[in-house]
């Protein structure tokens, strides 16, 4: 069965996307920290195939200094305000990148209990920890109480009403954001859009005040935050002036009925990065179209960024195994499937794909496909690459942000390494999964 045609997809502008040019290349690999000497690709200064043949592939690296770049860019843009960059751990979860981001200053956004207890681990204070998430339980919420993280985001009256007998029963003042959906479109995948109305998250615009007059008559909690968070992989900035229209509008709505604890405003993560021809969103073009726009309110910024910090800065080694023809196309059988990264499959996205040695022979259009056992088992449709024998190492760009947190075990296959290069140093930061591990806690009987 021939794999189905997928259409441009707005995240990294689909699977089939023309190849990107040499000048757009560059571009990826000056984000990402890459660079060829006599033909071998490198991040940072240390060499892609020796990782590849030491660790063995699949395997996710990480450059920490092209995260430091990021961050540093986006905290300097932003600047003239006072703000908080909290990374969105989701992206990447790995204790070692969250050590690269914890030593800068960065605050963190958590989801859930595990990340809380990831965040702890990575030795992030409790109080630059905001917790987001649609369906918290109440032992997440508890969780959250006694740690005594920065706030919490709400994002239903429900959830609202059980926080509050948390906090009482702990008997502890919890700080609470108020997650607004502000109703505002984003050219970005539908899965991955979280912003527009009738879609699961954040209260309604007419839901707010309610809940903050709930808030403001309730003993143990205490309203420090409006919140929103519009989508993923937004690579343009007017979304985001919508939203902030919106939420402002509220912040005046919230004092005037009597809220006189509002700190933080905080507006969410989703800034794009490039995967392709597609612009990412440019932080100091960003930076001065928010900043008239928010410093009014006199609150403290948050932002909870996830991909623009981690995603270029990380790429997938994989090796061929095979190649094939087969109704008159080409494959590339590699080592990485859609448990390694399931990007191209879930959402079609566009992963760039080079070589780790180069070798100059002759161009081959080809699918790219993985060893699981499904069609839609791909990392490229179409590709031109250059051509390919068993064995070549490849690295997949971008893969740096929601590549590994989103690997499964699929098919029994272990989860890869995850690598940290630091100038000319690389460690493991996350051995490869080992095949017992898949099954060693699994009981024959009762
Ligand atoms: N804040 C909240 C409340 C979020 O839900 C998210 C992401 C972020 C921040 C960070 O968004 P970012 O800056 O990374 O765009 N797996 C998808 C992306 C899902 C994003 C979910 N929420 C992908 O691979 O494209």
């Amino acid at each position: 069965m021939r794999a189905p045609e997928y259409r441009r997809g707005s995240v990294g502008e689909g699977v089939l996307n023309p190849p990107t040019a040499p000048g757009r290349l560059l571009d990826l690999y000056g984000e990402a920290g890459l660079s060829r000497t006599n033909g071998t690709l490198h991040l940072d200064r240390v060499s892609l195939p020796q990782i590849a043949d030491q660790i063995g592939t699949p395997v996710f690296v990480y450059n920490a200094e092209a995260i430091r770049e990021r961050y540093r860019t986006l905290h300097s843009a932003l600047a003239p305000l006072p703000h908080r960059i909290c990374f969105a751990l989701k992206a990447n979860s790995n204790l070692a990148v969250l050590k690269i981001l914890r030593e800068l200053g960065a605050g963190v956004d958590i989801v859930s209990a595990g990340e809380l207890a990831r965040a702890l681990a990575a030795g992030f204070a409790a109080d630059k920890i905001v917790f987001s998430g649609v369906g918290k339980t109440r032992n997440e919420l508890q969780a959250a109480v006694k740690a005594q993280i920065g706030h919490l985001n709400l994002e239903s009256p429900e959830e609202l009403e059980l926080l509050g007998r948390v906090a009482e029963h702990e008997r502890r003042r919890v700080h609470v954001g108020i997650r607004v959906n502000p109703d505002v479109t984003t050219d970005t995948h539908p899965y991955i859009s979280t912003g527009k109305s009738g879609i699961k998250f954040g209260l309604p615009t007419d839901q707010v005040l309610p809940a903050a007059e709930y808030i403001l008559r309730h003993p143990w909690l205490e309203l420090t935050t409006l919140a929103m968070h519009l989508g993923s992989q937004i690579v343009d900035t007017e979304p985001f002036l919508q939203g902030i229209a919106r939420l402002t509008e509220l912040v005046r709505g919230v004092r005037s009925i009597g809220v006189d604890t509002l700190r933080v405003l905080d507006i969410g993560g989703g800034l794009g990065i490039r995967y392709a021809e597609e612009r990412s969103i440019d932080p100091v073009d960003f930076a001065a179209a928010i900043i008239p726009r928010l410093a009014p309110t006199g609150l403290t910024i948050y932002l909870e960024p996830g991909r623009f910090l981690v995603g270029s800065a990380g790429v997938l080694l994989t090796r061929v195994l095979y190649r094939k023809h087969s109704g008159g196309k080409e494959f590339v059988v590699v080592d990485a499937g859609m448990n390694d990264l399931v990007r191209p499959s879930h959402y079609q996205a566009y992963h760039e794909i080079v070589e780790l040695e180069e070798r100059g022979r002759p161009s081959v259009r080809a699918d790219v496909v993985g060893p699981v056992c499904e069609t839609g088992d791909f990392l490229a449709l179409d590709r031109m690459l250059p051509g390919l024998q068993s064995g070549d190492g490849l690295a997949i760009l971008g893969a740096g942000a929601y590549g590994f947190v989103m690997a499964s075990n699929y098919n029994s296959r272990v989860r890869p390494a995850e690598v940290i290069v630091d100038g000319d140093r690389w460690w493991v930061a996350r051995p490869r999964e080992r095949v017992e591990d898949l099954f060693s806690t699994e009981r024959l009987a009762p």
